[in-house]
């Protein structure tokens, strides 16, 4: 079902529509894909530059229909504020991909890019059958010159791979160039990052269209990013470059994860460790907070995407060090729910636990790759009896997610599962309270309520340093976190497991 802009539009903002088409714009966005990266992009450029019509388009009626609502299809904040601002007015969403195409001087190509499940490169590789899709649609459609710019986070060629398609299918007379303008936005402060990007890097041809194509895509960043932070590449290395940011990033918390479990064994401190060498400025202080494991769409993903191009390169040792990465972050998510069993007599069988947060981090609702789903499944291996809470995680989603990750049904998982409405009714009766995702909000509870309606003896995993652990001690629970020895004088390693 196509959507015209006059459709979807309250007719008390018919006026200002009318107008816009009035004053021609300087140029017209699509952006194919209106999800976490897609979405916030294109609202942020919408709002920066009034001049620019922006058009996001998706094959998913629900999602498009999610962004024409109040209630936006993904949490993040501040972004509801802007959309609301400026829908209708330069930034539309649409279902009609073939009228935003033809009409788009620029497409961004903005799909996700998940790992394979299938076929040669299972579990490694990226699957881009759906940025193959959107290039042929862009070639089928297409009548007149555009330049195509890819968003989604691909592996090193794939531009290469959108041309071709293009150049083979093309209408007579119709030229195209291909950029590279990976997103840099994370999940949660993505309003922040694109309104004050550390860079904007735009690979190209190093052609004379090339060239200008760079200069019209920066062009539009211009409108608010200093153009110093506007980095230009050849398409390779911007391909490549973003692989390597996430990975780096993603290196430095298995990094300060080993040294987690180095700290419980000696009685050092991580978050003292963290703080001590975070201050060098060669190492710098970010993303140097133990956890219980990176999450989340990418990081997992674009190390393996690495990875499997270093071992198509047969450069084995770059792959397996990369490897290691993300098998310490295995290892952490199992660790910490070992420490849970460990820690709660050897058995957490027939026993309610108390989860709080499913997200992958704080502020967001996406629970895709979530360290959340990883723990709550070993403990539904032991048997152990689930009470969750997240503040913006919905049910279906944390069912949908642990009946994937178990196997099970969503009906055999109601014997181990039950989701809280707040967190005081999951805490009730249960013998732990186990972190996973670091709300705020989880620092501000009443603990000494919580404690005073839980099992006794009553524990506290935090998997996020994020509460006032001698508080909590003085209250009466006992505290387990991660990268800290427990005090001595807590119900400790009380299994020989
Ligand atoms: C990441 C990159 O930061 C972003 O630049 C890229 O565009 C997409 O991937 P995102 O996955 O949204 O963004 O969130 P990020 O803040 O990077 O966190 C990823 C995971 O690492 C989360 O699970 C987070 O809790 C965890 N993390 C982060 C830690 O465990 N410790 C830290 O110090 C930082
Ligand atoms: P990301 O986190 O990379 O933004 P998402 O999964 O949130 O990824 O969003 C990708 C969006 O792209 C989805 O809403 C999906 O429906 C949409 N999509 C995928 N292929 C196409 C296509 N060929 N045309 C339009 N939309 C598409």
């Amino acid at each position: 079902m196509s959507t015209s802009h006059s459709d979807i539009l309250p007719s008390h903002i018919t006026h200002d529509i009318s107008n816009i088409r009035l004053n021609k714009p300087q140029l017209r966005i699509c952006c194919i894909g209106a999800g976490y990266v897609g979405g916030p992009t294109c609202a942020i450029i919408a709002s920066k530059c009034p001049n620019i019509q922006v058009t996001v388009v998706d094959i998913s009626s629900e999602r498009i229909a999610g962004w024409n609502s109040d209630a936006l299809p993904i949490f993040e904040p501040g972004l509801d504020e802007i959309v609301r601002k400026i829908r209708n007015r330069n930034l539309f969403f649409s279902t009609d991909i073939e009228k935003s195409i033809q009409e788009a001087d620029l497409i961004f190509i903005s799909v996700h890019t998940p790992t394979k499940s299938y076929g040669f490169g299972t579990g490694r590789a990226a699957d881009l059958r759906y940025v193959e899709e959107a290039a042929r649609q862009i070639a089928h459609i297409s009548k007149t010159d555009k330049i195509v710019v890819e968003k989604s986070t691909v592996p090193v060629k794939a531009c290469e791979s959108i041309k071709t398609i293009l150049k083979t299918n093309k209408h007579r007379g119709v030229n195209y160039q291909v950029l590279s303008n990976p997103e840099f936005l994370a999940e949660g402060s993505a309003i922040h990052d694109l309104l004050a990007p550390d860079r904007v890097l735009i690979g190209g041809d190093e052609t004379v269209e090339g060239s200008l194509a760079i200069k019209k895509l920066s062009w539009i960043y211009e409108h608010w990013v200093p153009k110093e932070k506007i980095l230009t590449t050849n398409t390779w290395s911007s391909e490549l470059s973003k692989l390597v940011a996430n990975a780096f990033l993603a290196q430095r918390i298995s990094s300060i994860n080993t040294i987690s479990a180095v700290c419980e064994a000696t009685g050092a401190s991580v978050s003292e460790v963290a703080k001590a060498v975070g201050l060098d400025s060669r190492i710098g202080n970010k993303f140097l907070n133990a956890s219980i494991g990176f999450g989340g769409s990418c990081f997992q993903k674009d190390i393996y995407n690495l990875i499997y191009l270093a071992e198509s390169l047969k450069l084995e040792p770059v792959a397996q060090y990369w490897l290691q990465v993300i098998k310490i972050n295995d290892w952490q998510r199992e660790r910490f729910a070992q420490m849970i069993v460990q820690n709660l007599f050897g058995s957490v069988s027939g026993k309610k636990i108390a989860i709080f947060g499913f997200a992958f981090k704080k502020d967001t609702a996406d629970t895709r790759e979530s360290s959340s789903i990883y723990v709550c499944r070993y403990l539904i291996d032991e048997g152990a009896s689930l009470h969750i809470y997240d503040p913006k995680v919905s049910s279906d989603r944390i069912y949908l997610d642990l009946s994937e990750q178990t196997g099970s049904t969503e009906r055999d998982l109601n014997d181990h599962v039950q989701i809280a409405n707040e967190p005081y009714e999951a805490a009730k009766d249960s013998h732990a309270i186990v972190v996973c995702t670091e709300w705020d909000e989880f620092a501000k509870l009443d603990y000494e309520l919580i404690y005073s309606t839980m099992q006794k003896p009553s524990f506290i995993f935090d998997g996020r340093l994020v509460l006032d652990h001698d508080h909590l001690m003085s209250i009466g629970f006992n505290v387990f976190c991660i990268g800290k020895k427990p005090p001595k004088n807590q119900f400790t390693n009380q299994s020989p497991l």
